[in-house]
């Protein structure tokens, strides 16, 4: 099969190492892709929204299955473009409709979602221009902290846990006054804190039936001990241990079933990953947001900890035989460590040559290149999170230390990486 895969983070070259792998894959072709997924296929230099583009692509390259990276194609519709024209409808599209993307692409869909199906999720208000002041009544009665969200895709930056009532407020005017995400702050989730930990789940759907291919727990704060800025993900390791059988059971049965069977009873086009970013309050599962795609950096875990070929799965999922899908995990654990560029997040530089990976091989651990690219055969820095390097090992910390005892032998200007990935997880 010829494969287009959209994307050039750290997540498309963790799909792409794993996608090669299957006797499925003839061709792969990445779009635009990084200096670390050109080791896997052919890089394009396409954007990821330009539809007209990638059909022209498609039918040059004679391709058969497009798997999709990032979730802007998707809540833009790339799913519905390739069903609605006839030179595309063959080629399997892995990823959801823009309908049922709205799981991910708006907040208040996502809450109506789960308040239908009865899915555990924080208690929330929704509000717009029109009932302004009603919304700063409610902020002012609420709970501290509180959590406002912009409706819409907001770069990952559309959250904010507010300590105060004063900072809420001037933080709900800022999305819906001044419309500081644009379109996708004119609409405001306020919703419940909820105290707990983090973890990601993640399953593959039909629309009918699911599977589960793993989890990971992302370290997302640039600070150790989880301390500074929100950041895309600094680290992840997977599996974790709080996910024992009686939590994962519950995550399935109030959680991931009610979800699927949604989708299926509200005939929501969905053939592609589901993202549950949950969190454990005190044994109890919650879902903080929905995802239509894979985590990045969590795909760098999960494909590494996956046995059953991925490239398989799609088709199964294409073909309706995802129900007979026998899902085979490897007996380790994985641990992946970003490194980033100094200032990240925030102001950071570009183009800067990364000296030590040819020399950076070791037998348990991967390098996944993030924001790089070619020049001249030289791999230069191209983004905030840069690299990251997954390991396996008997235990968190031994995947832990592998990388970064790996990413020792690597280096470039400013280059910053958390050294207490999994910290809580034993030394
Ligand atoms: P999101 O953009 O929905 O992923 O939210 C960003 C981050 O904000 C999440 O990963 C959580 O760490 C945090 N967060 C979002 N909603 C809540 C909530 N209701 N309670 C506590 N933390 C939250
Ligand atoms: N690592 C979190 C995300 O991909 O959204």
């Amino acid at each position: 099969m010829n494969i287009l895969l959209l994307g050039s983070g750290g997540r498309e070259n963790a799909l792409a190492w794993k996608m090669v792998k299957s006797h499925h894959c003839d061709n792969l072709f990445i779009a635009p892709g990084n200096a670390g997924t050109a080791e896997y296929g052919t890089n394009l230099s396409l954007s990821v929204t330009d539809f007209p583009a990638i059909k022209q692509t498609c039918i040059e390259q004679k391709i058969q299955m497009l798997v999709v990276g990032p979730e802007e194609p998707l809540v833009k519709g790339i799913y519905d473009f390739f069903q609605n024209d006839p030179q595309l409808q063959h080629i399997i599209v892995v990823g959801p409709s823009a309908e049922a993307a709205q799981l991910e692409g708006s907040k208040a869909f996502s809450k109506k979602f789960m308040q239908r199906h009865q899915i555990p999720t924080a208690g929330y208000a929704e509000f717009t221009a029109e009932n302004f002041e009603e919304g700063k009544k409610y902020i002012a009665q609420h709970s501290l902290p509180v959590v406002l969200k912009a409706d819409g895709l907001a770069a990952g930056k559309g959250v904010v846990i507010a300590s105060s009532h004063e900072e809420a407020l001037q933080v709900f005017e800022e999305m819906i006054l001044h419309k500081q995400f644009g379109e996708a702050s004119s609409k405001v989730v306020i919703e419940e804190f909820l105290q707990g930990i983090e973890v990601s789940v993640f399953a593959l759907t039909d629309g009918e039936v699911y599977q589960i291919i793993g989890h990971a727990k992302d370290y997302k704060r640039i600070g150790e001990g989880d301390t500074g800025l929100n950041t895309g993900g600094m680290g992840c390791v997977s599996p974790v241990p709080f996910m024992d059988e009686t939590f994962m059971r519950k995550v399935e049965q109030r959680i991931i079933k009610p979800t699927i069977d949604g989708l299926s009873k509200e005939k929501l086009n969905y053939h592609g990953f589901v993202f549950f970013g949950l969190m454990n309050v005190a044994g109890e599962p919650y879902v903080i947001e929905y995802n239509c795609r894979m985590g990045d950096p969590e795909t760098e875990v999960v494909m590494p900890l996956l046995q059953t070929d991925i490239v398989g799965l799609f088709a199964a999922m294409d073909n309706g035989t995802l129900v007979d899908a026998n899902i085979e995990f490897y007996p380790q654990h994985c641990a992946t460590v970003m490194a980033v560029s100094g200032g990240y997040p925030g102001d950071y530089k570009k183009n800067l040559p990364i000296m030590g990976l040819d020399h950076a091989q070791a037998e348990d651990s991967i390098v996944f290149h993030a924001g790089t690219k070619l020049v001249n055969g030289e791999v230069y820095t191209n983004g905030g999170r840069v690299l990251t390097v997954t390991s396996y090992g008997n235990s968190i910390p031994e995947a832990v230390a592998k990388s970064k005892q790996l990413l020792e032998k690597i280096s470039f200007e400013g280059m910053y990486y958390r050294k207490d990935i999994g910290y809580e997880f034993g030394e």
